[in-house]
């Protein structure tokens, strides 16, 4: 886990970094010696993991096979993330190691990804001498070209972010996948410039993707025996398509309908919702849709009125907690998560202590929790000192982390003795006696295995016992 983000495991967001990112592969196949492999990590939230399957997609049609052993291949990526000073720290650390292996294989490339190689740009090359590539977020279909420029002794850079690249028609790669659940990108970018994100500047202009294509993707993935996918995005609230030609313009909630119309064994889940932009409408199409997941990803950052205003979030703590309350009254059983920041320029211990009562109010089954991290370019870093101590910060963070726990441990409690419809994912970490698989509300159940049953299909289990982070139960019926 992160030392700046001890969190509970969940679905979504940063992955636990000493796991040193998910290692995308595929068996190479034997009947290839010589063909060429690449080598691919993925670090940060999930459009990055979604996107590494575009790029395993775009060097797969030009010739390059997936490899999870980093020796064998011959060209090295790491699809990066700038968040906090810390996913960048990992970052440099992993290069270290890519640049070892160059040293016993000439003429292997290191190619840098994603929102770091944007941030960064041409400065990563005089940084990372050892470093080949550069490619950002927009530019994943120029590989292909880039790696030509390194193989005739060039570096290859291209950081172009684009306002209408979405990679609609490439079928992604599902390389690290369970084969049960998938993640389909919807929108890319961001335009909500919240004081504190380096989104915007690492990822560009917020544009969705066609309508269309994301439900031709669900189907194939329906048709190929994936039961569950999760719609991304960095605002999906605000996901706004216009068919060309009916001029016919698609929201969220009518994408949603879209995509639950297309099997009703075919879960939707989807992340991340803005709390300024969530709406009825998609409430309502969520209690409507058995199939659609009742879980919302809606993080709060702050408690504070004040503070929510410099982070320019757009909303206040009063419309926070009604959005809550909204939810709640429409999806009593909905489980709600948020992410937090502690110690953003200026929180007092009265903005601190808001924070701590919002979480104790919205009642999250879980939260992503952070301290504040000053990022270069961003609003807060060019207008606000950040003036928090660092123990402050860190103090605040594990109070916020210990209510949470609290929470999510009593809320689990509560779930002692209900029955719950689960879609097995697979064998559970601990044992092959055991499948592991969640409920609507998202939470991971483990329990014993029964002939008959397999990933991808849907149970009913009783819970029997509950720590803060796993339910435990029994198949019924
Ligand atoms: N689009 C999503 C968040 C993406 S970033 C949303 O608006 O909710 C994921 C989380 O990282 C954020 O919700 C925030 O809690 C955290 N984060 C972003 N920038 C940060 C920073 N500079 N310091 C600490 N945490 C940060
Ligand atoms: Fe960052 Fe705010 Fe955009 Fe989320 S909504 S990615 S926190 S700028
Ligand atoms: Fe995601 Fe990190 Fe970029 S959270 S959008 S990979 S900065």
């Amino acid at each position: 886990m992160y030392n700046d983000n001890p969190t509970l495991s969940g679905l979504n967001k940063e992955i636990d970094e000493k796991k040193q990112g998910e290692v995308f592969y595929q068996e190479v196949s034997i009947d290839e010696p010589d063909g060429k492999k690449f080598y691919i990590e993925s670090y940060g939230c999930q459009m990055n993991f979604s996107d590494s399957e575009i790029v395993a997609s775009v060097l797969g049609d030009a010739g390059f096979a997936p490899t999870k052993k980093m020796e064998m291949a011959d060209l090295i990526l790491i699809n990066t993330c700038s968040i906090r000073e810390k996913a960048e720290e990992t970052v440099r650390k992993r290069l270290r190691i890519f640049d070892k292996i160059k040293e016993q294989k000439p003429g292997t490339m290191v190619g840098v990804l994603g929102c770091m190689a944007e941030r960064l740009k041409k400065k990563f090359l005089e940084e990372e001498r050892l470093v080949d590539l550069v490619v950002g977020p927009d530019a994943y279909r120029d590989l292909p070209n880039l790696v030509s420029t390194v193989e005739d002794g060039d570096k290859g850079i291209n950081v172009l972010l684009s306002r209408e690249e979405t990679y609609a028609d490439i079928s992604p790669m599902r390389l690290g996948s369970n084969g049960i659940t998938a993640f389909i990108s919807i929108m890319r970018g961001c335009d909500n410039m919240c004081s504190f994100c380096v989104v915007p500047f690492t990822r560009g202009r917020e544009r969705s993707r066609d309508s269309f294509s994301i439900v031709a993707e669900a189907t194939d993935l329906y048709k190929k025996g994936f039961r569950e996918v999760t719609l991304l995005g960095q605002n999906v609230d605000s996901y706004k398509w216009t068919n060309p030609e009916s001029e016919e313009v698609v929201n969220f909630a009518n994408l949603l309908e879209l995509v639950a119309k297309v099997h009703p064994d075919l879960r939707i889940r989807f992340s991340t919702s803005h709390p300024k932009d969530i709406t009825d409408d998609v409430l309502f199409t969520m209690k409507k849709y058995e199939n659609i997941c009742k879980y919302i990803h809606l993080p709060v950052q702050s408690g504070s009125t004040r503070i929510l205003e410099k982070m320019n979030r757009t909303y206040t703590r009063e419309w926070y907690m009604d959005k809550v309350r909204r939810i709640y009254e429409i999806m009593p059983e909905c489980a709600i998560s948020s992410d937090t920041i502690t110690g953003f320029c200026t929180e007092t211990e009265e903005d601190h202590q808001e924070t701590l009562s919002v979480v104790e109010f919205s009642q999250y089954t879980m939260s992503y929790m952070f301290f504040y991290s000053e990022r270069p370019g961003t609003l807060a870093a060019r207008k606000f000192e950040d003036d928090v101590p660092i123990d402050v910060k860190k103090r605040r963070l594990n109070e916020v982390i210990r209510l949470q726990n609290q929470i999510s441990h009593n809320l689990n409690q509560k779930d002692i003795g209900k029955t719950f419809k689960v879609l097995i994912e697979g064998d559970s970490k601990r044992s092959d006696q055991e499948f592991k698989g969640r409920n609507t509300q998202n939470k991971m159940i483990v329990f014993p295995k029964k002939e008959g049953l397999k990933p991808g299909d849907y149970c009913e289990v009783k819970v029997n016992s509950a720590s803060s982070a796993t339910l435990k139960g029994e198949l019924v019926g």
